[in-house]
């Protein structure tokens, strides 16, 4: 069976913080907002190749890339994954990316886009919902830990490019 897609309606009528912002699906208007966001979370990047990556990201129904809209623009970015598993029967959610606007943190900005993710996450029956955070970000690591998660493993990369 397929993963089907995730439901657009999750978000619709959901306003994470009453009249302060907006959690929504992000569109190619939005390539600015993402490639400032990208090199706040130290990953530079050019606002013009925005709309190619978020084009190649809309062709999987399993992932998701939201954004945090406020009266003041875009202030954050949140993309989601949904895996399907074959060790477990129900898939996993990954945060595969979080960051909010510098000028806007500590504001619940990103709890907002944590709790859009996890409502994401049951929705699709997902067993739990997971992140990987570089050792570097201990304010990640409290903000998580904050919300709910627990330190459960270590993550491990090669570098290719
Ligand atoms: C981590 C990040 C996404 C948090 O977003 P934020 O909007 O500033 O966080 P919020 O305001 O929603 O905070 C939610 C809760 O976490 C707590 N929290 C946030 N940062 C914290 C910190 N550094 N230490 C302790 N608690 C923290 C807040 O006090 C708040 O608690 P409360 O709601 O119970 O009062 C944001 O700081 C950020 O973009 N950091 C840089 C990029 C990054 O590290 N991303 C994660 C990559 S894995």
């Amino acid at each position: 069976m397929g993963a089907g897609d995730i439901s657009r309606e999750v978000l619709s009528d959901r306003r994470a913080t009453p009249g302060l912002i907006q959690i929504r699906d992000a569109t190619a208007d939005d390539a600015a907002a993402l490639a400032r966001l990208c090199g706040q979370l130290g990953h530079p990047a050019k606002t013009e190749e925005m709309p190619a990556r978020l084009a190649r990201l809309a062709t999987d129904p399993n992932i998701r890339v939201l954004v945090a809209d406020s009266h003041e623009g875009v202030v954050g970015l949140a993309t989601v994954h949904v895996r399907h598993m074959i060790n477990h029967e129900a898939p996993l959610a990954q945060l595969t990316t979080l960051v909010v606007d510098e000028q806007f943190r500590g504001q619940g900005v990103g709890r907002a886009l944590v709790a859009t993710a996890e409502r994401l996450a049951h929705e699709r029956a997902c067993k739990r919902l997971i992140v990987t955070t570089a050792l570097r970000r201990t304010d990640a690591h409290a903000f998580y830990e904050r919300l709910g998660f627990t330190h459960t493993g270590r993550r491990y990369g090669k570098d290719f490019l």
